[in-house]
């Protein structure tokens, strides 16, 4: 199937609107990391502004994972910038660049399983205990973007689905309050259906004035969904431009989208 025939993805691409005067959430300004010898990185620059989803995409290999360890202080960047609303975080600990305000939603979303719903959700408030108010308007925020976790309040988090687990994990992510929240593949393990809900979902998220930054190979239900996009190869970023145009594009067609 030309899933490319279908128009609706471009056009909900095309719906958003440039956020270009948007303030600066995050840069990174050629940016290199390393493995112990293996240089993964190699001159990444990519910018997320106020309100925007930026999707990366890419193949399996790309670095993708690698390029939100280094957000996340998890490797310290061998040269270039990292920059959290103006400040450099770069090679600062996991624990400061939390607390700065990014929250991460892991490969493998791992929640607690044997803790409650509503418990994963208070692990995730944590960070932010001490604002008591604030942890029961971002509890509603979340239900009110993924109401299943409000009927399964007292639910073990181990006996969800896959995607009602991917949306728990999403919502922990939340229950911090963060100025960036990042996702690492959130299409994973979910099926294609619930996969397109879960961008839209993605997308109510920034749209309700948080910012986005996610890593996926299903580059077109990204980029259906996304601002703006980044084309990782080899740890180099090949291409990038607003999603409506990259969807388009010949290149991301033929080697992402299967065109
Ligand atoms: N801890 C590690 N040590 C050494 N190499 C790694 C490590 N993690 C990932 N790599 C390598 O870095 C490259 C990029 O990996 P990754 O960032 O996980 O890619 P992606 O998330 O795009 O699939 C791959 O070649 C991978 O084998
Ligand atoms: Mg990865």
């Amino acid at each position: 199937m030309d899933r490319l025939a279908d128009p609706a993805a471009a056009r909900m691409a095309e719906a958003q609107p440039p956020k270009d005067d948007a303030p600066m959430v995050l840069e990174l300004q050629s940016v290199d990391a390393c493995y112990g010898k293996a240089q993964i990185l190699f001159g990444i620059s990519v910018q997320v502004r106020r309100g925007e989803v930026v999707a990366v995409i890419g193949a399996n290999g790309a670095g993708k994972s690698t390029v939100l360890n280094t957000v996340m202080g998890r490797l310290a960047p061998s040269a270039g910038t990292v920059t959290l609303e103006g400040r450099s975080i770069a090679g600062q600990a996991t624990e400061a660049i939390i607390a700065a305000g990014v929250a991460c939603v892991p490969q493998r979303r791992r929640i607690f399983p044997t803790l409650t719903v509503r418990e994963n959700l208070e692990v995730g408030g944590y960070v932010r205990r001490k604002d008591k108010a604030g942890f029961a308007r971002r509890l509603d925020e979340v239900h009110a973007l993924f109401p299943v976790l409000a009927s399964k309040a007292t639910l073990m988090g181990g006996v969800l689905s896959g995607g009602e687990q991917q949306m728990l994990a999403i919502g922990r992510g939340l229950m911090s309050d963060p100025r960036l929240l990042l996702l690492d593949e959130p299409s994973m393990g979910i099926s294609p259906k619930l996969t397109t809900e879960m961008f839209r979902d993605i997308r109510r998220i920034a749209d309700g004035g948080r910012t986005v930054m996610l890593v996926e190979q299903n580059a077109y239900a990204a980029l259906a969904v996304a601002d703006r996009g980044y084309v990782l190869e080899n740890g180099r970023v090949a291409l990038a431009g607003a999603a409506a145009e990259l969807i388009r594009d010949d290149y991301v067609r033929q080697t992402y989208l299967g065109a």
